[in-house]
């Protein structure tokens, strides 16, 4: 079982939850959503998936131990509607926890209403409290400024550069590697087991900290 339980709150004022998939909900990923370049090209996706591609995922996702998927829905009263989701990928749990963040909201109109950066901090409660994770991972292509501010609003920290990772609308792009380490205790000493963070490794766990706390009071895990 792979997708993450239900996890409500507001972004501005709209009503989101973070919630599992159904098959029925799949048509609206690519009704267009991901059949558009505008959508997928910072996420290293150059074809236009179909519903026998999302339906593959689904069964996949479904069953991957290592996987937590949550839809992003709209609530207005008894309507829902599927902007987009939000993912824990990779997840390890070995020595270290840790897993790789990604997300997308295929509806355009939506985008620049902080539904992101809500959903991240929603997502980064469940992480550290639930799952008890040490660090989440997440890369950015460097021209998707918005998905870059969203993350690092909710805690994340560039660790390194990648150079020429893709090539998207005529150039090479570099990609920005981040990282939103646990800024509790016993997890933050146990990341760093004697070494000293660096200032802006301080200033990410205190951005983490902030981005937890308005999670705790805004988001509801039903
Ligand atoms: C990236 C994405 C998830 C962001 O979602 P969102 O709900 O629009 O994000 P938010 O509204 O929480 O925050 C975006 C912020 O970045 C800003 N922003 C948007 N485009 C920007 C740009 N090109 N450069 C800099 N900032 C930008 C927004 O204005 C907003 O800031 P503000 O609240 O101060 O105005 C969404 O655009 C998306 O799904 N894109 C397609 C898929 C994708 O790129 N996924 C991420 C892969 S790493």
């Amino acid at each position: 079982m792979s997708f993450g339980p239900i996890m409500r709150f507001k972004a501005n004022d709209l009503v989101i939850e973070l919630a599992p998939l159904n098959r029925e909900s799949l048509v609206e990923f690519i009704n267009p959503g991901m059949q558009q370049h505008s959508i997928t090209r910072y996420i290293g996706m150059d074809s236009a998936p179909v519903i026998e591609n999302e339906q593959d995922w689904y069964d996949k996702t479904r069953t991957a131990k290592d996987v937590l998927v949550w839809g992003i829905w709209l609530i207005e009263g008894d309507k829902r509607t599927l902007l987009g989701n939000s993912a824990l990928t990779d997840i390890e749990r070995g020595h270290i926890r840790q897993a790789t963040s990604g997300s997308m909201i295929f509806r355009q109109e939506y985008w620049g209403k902080g539904i992101a950066s809500a959903a991240h901090k929603a997502r980064t409660l469940y992480a550290f409290e639930q799952l008890g994770l040490h660090r989440i991972k997440s890369a950015v292509i460097q021209v998707n400024g918005g998905s870059r501010k969203a993350l690092e609003r909710s805690g994340y920290n560039l660790v390194y550069v990648e150079r020429n990772t893709v090539f998207v609308d005529g150039q090479l792009r570099h990609q920005d590697n981040l990282e939103c380490l646990n800024p509790v205790e016993p997890f933050w000493s146990q990341w760093f087991h004697g070494d000293r963070p660096t200032k802006a490794q301080y200033e990410a766990r205190q951005r983490t900290l902030e981005a937890l706390e308005w999670a705790r009071q805004h988001v509801t895990l039903l």
